[in-house]
């Protein structure tokens, strides 16, 4: 199948969580099954320097209310890579949706608007590099949410529209007084087309246009139907519940595999022990915390309310008092960061804090840790817990959505892989923490414990065989416009 998949993020190149290593690895496992990927993304700062190794290019001219831009064809790893390079919207210091100072642009509307509006009409028009005529569009997040719907109306289009969700709680919710600007018709603007809370909402634009949704876990799929994880957009996906289900989302086992690891200092594979402890040295040293036998904890998060970081931050004492340390990676609410901050500064030698951004440690944590918290409120599939598993690190996390579908709790089953919450409270963290410590202290069980979640694959391969189907579907049952 030919398949347009449009995304604000594409790692390495535009990432800021986890749909940067899914809008990779995803069409990278779909080119390796056979089919023909085009991945569409915005020419941020960080891309322009690949323009000049463009293999093709084209001008796309002024539409409507959106400007003149050119399209590059870059040869990316393992798919074709097509950046839509408009400087005045695009080139930019900071991440895909923010300054350095991690302020959101002002006018990420229009940004984005327009790079839905290119996926829609590149699928209606046909590729510029003929003859490529997308069967599906996949678009993922709010960023690409209005792509499904400006195709929907697009007469000549022939292509079905698929949208992922990756995360509900970023809805893209915008002035309903911007619709004429981003070409959007009075009559979707009511509750039952794309107004959500008195405003234009993208995400909603996706839930309602889109032949079939999915999200990233068969959790996920179903939380979101219910008014705790709907983010008030549960009545939608209740309305479209025939069309929505929810795919695992794959690891790449090129970026993320111990034995072959680049960013880590010493590669192992399940049994190769003193080689992890190597890691951990490395970890401690890295992050200068005292050496000695105790457990190493460790998490790379943004740090927001989602990801339950201050529920860690309430239990620390307990980790000290257990002998614990803790390394922490991760930015975002600057009052959580500076909290942490505090903390590292309270407990010199076992606690290490790194605000930024920093690949390279993300993994040195997965590899050096003992163990990985992430006692997320809410996570649609999460990546690291499953990186963690197959670094021998195993997880403690809170019984939701990708969370609950990948780790199965050790003092439950006999073939655990970790410890889970039952709730995102202070209290199950500081149990779940405990049961941990305990496991930890019994080396054989830990042994096990480590090796089960090495075992695991979590393979791409087969999340794309799934996708596949739903492209199949998508295009069977696509909606006239
Ligand atoms: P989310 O997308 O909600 O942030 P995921 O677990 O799906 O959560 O993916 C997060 C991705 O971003 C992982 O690849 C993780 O290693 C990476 N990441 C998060 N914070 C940082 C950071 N501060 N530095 C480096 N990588 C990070
Ligand atoms: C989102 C979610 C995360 C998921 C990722 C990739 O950022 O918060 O749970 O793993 O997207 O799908």
């Amino acid at each position: 199948m030919q398949i347009l998949f449009a995304s604000s993020e594409c790692a390495p190149w535009a990432k800021a969580g986890g749909l940067g290593d899914v809008s990779a690895s995803l069409p990278r496992a779909l080119v390796s099954a056979g089919h023909d990927v085009r991945v569409l993304l915005p020419a941020y700062r960080s891309l322009r320097g690949g323009l000049s190794d463009a293999l093709e290019t084209v001008r796309l001219a002024a539409q409507g209310p959106w400007p003149e831009a050119v399209l590059a064809r870059l040869a990316g790893t393992g798919f074709d890579l097509w950046l839509l390079d408009c400087p005045a919207l695009y080139d930019r210091p900071g991440n895909p949706y923010g300054d350095d100072a991690g302020i959101d642009h002002a006018d990420n509307a229009a940004r984005f608007g327009f790079l839905s509006h290119v996926a829609a009409r590149l699928c209606a028009e046909g590729g510029p590099w003929k003859p490529w005529v997308a069967d599906v569009l996949h678009a993922n997040d709010w960023p690409t949410g209005l792509a499904p719907a400006y195709l929907s109306r697009m007469p000549r289009a022939t292509a079905a529209s698929v949208f992922t969700i990756h995360n509900l709680a970023f809805q893209g919710n915008v002035d309903a007084a911007l619709a004429a600007s981003l070409d959007v018709p009075p009559e979707w603007m009511s509750v039952e087309g794309i107004l959500h809370w008195s405003r234009l909402s993208m995400m909603k634009a996706g839930l309602r246009h889109a032949d079939v949704i999915t999200t990233v876990s068969p959790t996920y799929a179903k939380e979101i139907q219910t008014p705790a994880f709907g983010c008030g957009l549960e009545g939608m996906l209740q309305l479209r519940a025939p069309s929505l289900l929810g795919i695992l989302n794959g690891i790449d086992s090129t970026e993320w595999n111990p034995v072959t690891d680049a960013l880590i200092p010493v590669n192992y594979g399940p049994g190769q022990w003193a080689a992890k402890a190597r890691n951990k040295t490395a970890l401690r040293e890295k992050a200068t915390l005292h050496p000695g036998p105790g457990m190493l904890f460790g998490m790379v998060s943004r740090l927001t309310e989602q990801k339950g970081v201050d529920l860690v931050l309430e239990t620390l004492d307990r980790v000290i008092e257990l002998g614990g340390q803790l390394v922490v990676l991760g930015s975002g609410d600057p009052i959580l960061e500076h909290r942490f901050m505090d903390a590292a500064a309270r407990h010199p030698g076992q606690v290490g804090v790194r605000i930024g951004f920093d690949e390279g440690m993300a993994h040195l944590i997965e590899a050096g840790a003992d163990c990985f918290l992430m006692p997320s409120r809410f996570e649609p599939c999460g990546l690291n817990q499953m990186y963690s598993l197959v670094y021998g690190t195993p997880p403690v996390v809170n019984a939701t959505g990708g969370l609950l579908d990948t780790v199965s709790d050790s003092d439950l089953v006999e073939d655990g892989t970790g410890f889970v919450m039952a709730t995102p409270t202070t209290a199950a963290l500081r149990d779940a923490i405990e049961r941990a410590a305990a496991a930890f202290g019994t080396p054989a069980r830990w042994r096990g414990l480590q090796e089960r979640g090495m075992r695991q694959r979590f393979a791409w391969l087969e999340s794309a065989k799934r996708y596949a189907d739903v492209y199949a579907d998508a295009s069977r049952t696509r909606r006239p416009p």
